[in-house]
Parts: structure tokens; sequence; C-alpha cells
């Protein structure tokens, strides 16, 4: 009965000095202080799980499709590289302001299976500034990121480059033939 009195009544004085520490204010949300340990390894463990568990649901799409990609080029110029940056680029001036920073991708992309850098992207990530883009984007544009993605996790700064002049090429090309066809 002593054992259980003591286990009831550490539980009790550890849920309150918890309560006590969140109502006091102490522990500092600003951006400019990082988290400590405990609250890091909880919030890293906590997001690393949902989206494993999530994405097991996912039938991944064939991501080595080459249209896929150049169309994953576009959207990732357009709606990623203002925070997550590419090959050869300056790291995006915001990007060491915000908590938790937008890392590269080029390195944080590896470890994720296409499935689950899927799942990030439809749905964003709760309490950092990953947006989601399910309402923004289809499925076939978030695939094509997801390919696009995977691939330039092992580019060059040259091989993103030549992504850039093929794009600028095609975007000249439909423009000529726009104008041709608005003027005959
Ligand atoms: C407004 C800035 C912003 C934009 C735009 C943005 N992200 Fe993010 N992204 C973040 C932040 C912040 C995180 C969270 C980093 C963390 O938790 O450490 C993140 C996390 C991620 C992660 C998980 C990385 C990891 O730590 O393992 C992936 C993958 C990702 N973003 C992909 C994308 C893609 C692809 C796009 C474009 C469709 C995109 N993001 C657009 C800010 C952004």
């Amino acid at each position: 009965m002593r054992t259980f009195l003591t286990v009831v009544g550490t539980l009790i004085a550890i849920i309150a000095a918890f309560l006590i520490y969140i109502y006091s204010g102490i522990y500092n949300i600003g951006a400019t202080v990082p988290h400590n340990s405990i609250t890091r390894w909880i919030i890293s463990k906590t997001v690393d799980n949902s989206v494993k568990y999530h994405a097991q649901f996912i039938n991944a799409l064939d991501i080595s499709d080459s249209s896929l990609v150049s169309i994953g080029f576009t959207e990732y110029t357009h709606s990623c590289i203002g925070c997550h940056g590419a090959p050869g680029t300056k790291r995006p001036e915001k990007a060491p302001q915000m908590y938790p920073p937008p890392p590269p991708l080029v390195q944080a992309a590896t470890d994720w299976k296409p499935s689950e850098l899927y799942w990030i992207i439809k749905n964003g990530i709760k309490m950092t500034g990953m947006p989601e883009f399910n309402s923004a984007k289809s499925d076939r544009q978030i695939w094509a990121i997801v390919a696009f993605v995977k691939k330039m996790t092992t580019m060059t700064p040259e091989q993103f480059n030549a992504f850039k002049t093929e794009e600028d090429k095609n975007a000249n090309h439909n423009k000529k033939k726009e104008h041709l066809r608005y003027h005959n």
C-alpha cells in the first residue's frame, strides 16, 4: 500500500510541476532561443513517427518518369526554393530567421521515402513554417515535386542550372508560338 501511495504521489507531483511550468510562462517561445533538448526530442520523434505512420497507407507513383521531373522543377522553383534553396543557390534570406529553419532539401530529403515526401508536401507540418500544398496543388503536381526533389538530392549546381536553361528555352519557344498564333 505504501509503495502504491508513493507512486501515485510522485505522479501527481510530476503532473503538477508540469502544469505549473506551462502556466507560469517561463518557457521561452521566442524564435531567438532554440528549444531545450527535451522539447526538441519530443517534437522530432513526433514528426518522424507521424510522417512514417501516415505515409504507409500511400501507394507511391512511379517517379522515374522524366516528364514528371520537369513539371516538378517548375513547381519546386515556384513554391519551395524561396525557403529550401537548391544546389548552388544562396541560402534564402528569411530561412535563418525562422524557427525551426527550413533545411536545405538536398540533405533533408535524402532519408525520406517518396511516399513520406508526398505526405509532408501534401499536409505540411504543424507549428513549423512548412505549409500544406493540398489546397494549392493537384496530386500529380505533388508527385512531380517528389520526383524532382528526389533527383535534386544528388544534383550538382551545374545540373540544376541545366534544368533552368531548358525551362527558359521552353518558355521562349511557347512565347514565340503564342506570338505566331496571334499574328497569323
Ligand atoms: C515558408 C517556407 C516554406 C515553404 C514555402 C516550403 N517549406 Fe518545406 N519546410 C519549411 C519548414 C520551416 C520546415 C520544418 C523544418 C523542421 O521541422 O526542422 C519544412 C520542412 C520540410 C520537409 C521536411 C524536412 C526535414 O526536416 O526532414 C520537406 C521534405 C519539405 N519541407 C519540403 C518542401 C517542399 C517540396 C516545398 C514546396 C512544395 C516546401 N517544403 C515549401 C518551410 C517551408
